[in-house]
């Protein structure tokens, strides 16, 4: 086969379902761009029954539970056998993990990064053997050692999460100004810095118009950031915001969250301080903030399905055992060494008013709502 055929083939073979493909320009090439890497011996492929390591940072949130099932079945069902891990967002354990793939042969490993910067020479070894890494949700930082992320645009969904607290506020709290504090993920984590500037992209206009006010001042990243993602340290914080600055007498009317769990800590914390609930956004449609949303409490999440996101990343393990190329990527994101091959989705955002309808092919979400 012709590298032009190959493309062709690869192209017709692999339609990557709900993938934006929109400004694709050039096919991506597994194992191409690695400083180790041979690009000849992955695009030649590799057996069909093949090791493929997954190594995903935590349960902590049900996004990565639901990508250990997907990947277990999804790479099951294609032919490999599948090894699949979380690391309990302990950063050598993920470290050892890599390194324990690579020693059982893996042809793949598929890695969202605890912390985005700290794989660089596990991955240069994987690269050395002469495995193709897939980066999953979060980027990979820092190392020519990564040949494509699959994610949803993280930059987007803080866009989606800025616009349905803004939405939010118009509907539930009357005309404003609005009293609001912000909050954001763990900032070992890239998607986190992101998540947060998209938000503000949205919020920072209104800011300066006096539409809303940070009562605390806590406007920047890093105050706003929630170590490691911890959602007793979200409530912690919101505990001491309500008791620093906002007395009887002062209202709060919206929270940004990056996540649900984390949206969830913060009404709980005004629940119990006795405050009414404030519009919060959210992240990752979790079973108890579906439950919150068709309640009446959380107004928003931001829907980043997981499944077709597994997909995604399966299709190019498909493409690379095979020896094809990949098809060209939604665009290129750099990574602080080279620029990343981009496979991207579009996160949905949900509220009460909406729910049963993006829900309606999903049983157990729909069951949720009673
Ligand atoms: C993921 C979110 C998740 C968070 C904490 C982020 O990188 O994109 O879905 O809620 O990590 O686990």
């Amino acid at each position: 086969m012709t590298i032009g055929t190959r493309v062709v083939a690869a192209l017709s073979a692999l339609t990557l379902a709900g993938l934006a493909l929109a400004g694709c320009s050039t096919p991506a090439t597994p194992g191409a761009s690695g400083s180790a890497s041979t690009s000849a011996s992955t695009a030649a492929g590799f057996p069909a029954d093949a090791t493929i390591g997954v190594s995903l940072p935590w349960l902590g949130t049900q996004n990565w539970a639901e990508g250990m099932d997907q990947f277990t079945s999804q790479l099951q069902a294609a032919g490999f056998k599948p090894l699949v891990q979380q690391a309990d967002n302990k950063v050598p354990q993920q470290q050892s993990q890599i390194e324990a793939m690579i020693e059982q042969g893996a042809k793949v490993i598929v890695v969202a990064p605890i912390d985005g910067s700290q794989l660089g020479s596990v991955l240069d070894k994987a690269k050395a053997a002469g495995v193709t890494i897939i980066g999953y949700d979060r980027l990979i930082q820092n190392t020519k050692s990564i040949d494509a992320i699959v994610q949803y645009g993280s930059v987007e969904i803080g866009r989606v999460q800025g616009r349905a607290l803004l939405e939010g506020l118009g509907k539930l709290k009357g005309a404003g100004p609005y009293n609001i504090e912000l909050f954001a993920g763990g900032p070992a984590d890239p998607n986190a810095p992101n998540f947060f500037k998209g938000a503000m992209e949205i919020l920072q206009p209104k800011i300066d118009d006096g539409t809303i006010k940070i009562v605390s001042g806590q406007t920047k990243f890093e105050q706003a950031a929630t170590l490691d993602w911890d959602n007793a340290k979200a409530q912690a914080r919101m505990d001491t915001l309500l008791s620093g600055f906002y007395p009887k007498d002062v209202k709060l009317d919206g929270v940004l969250s990056p996540n649900d769990g984390i949206a969830r800590a913060i009404i709980t914390s005004c629940k119990q301080a006795g405050k009414d609930i404030p519009v919060v956004d959210g992240l990752d449609a979790e079973n108890e903030s579906i439950v919150s949303i068709w309640k009446g409490e959380q107004y928003q999440t931001t829907d980043k399905a997981t499944k077709p996101l597994v997909e995604a990343a399966v299709k190019l393990v498909i493409a690379a055992q095979k020896g094809e190329a990949w098809p060209a990527p939604t665009s290129k994101t750099n990574n602080g060494k080279i620029d990343v091959p981009l496979y991207e989705l579009t996160p949905v955002s949900v509220t009460k008013d909406n729910i049963k309808d993006v829900y309606k092919d999903d049983p157990k979400r729909l069951e949720l709502l009673k």
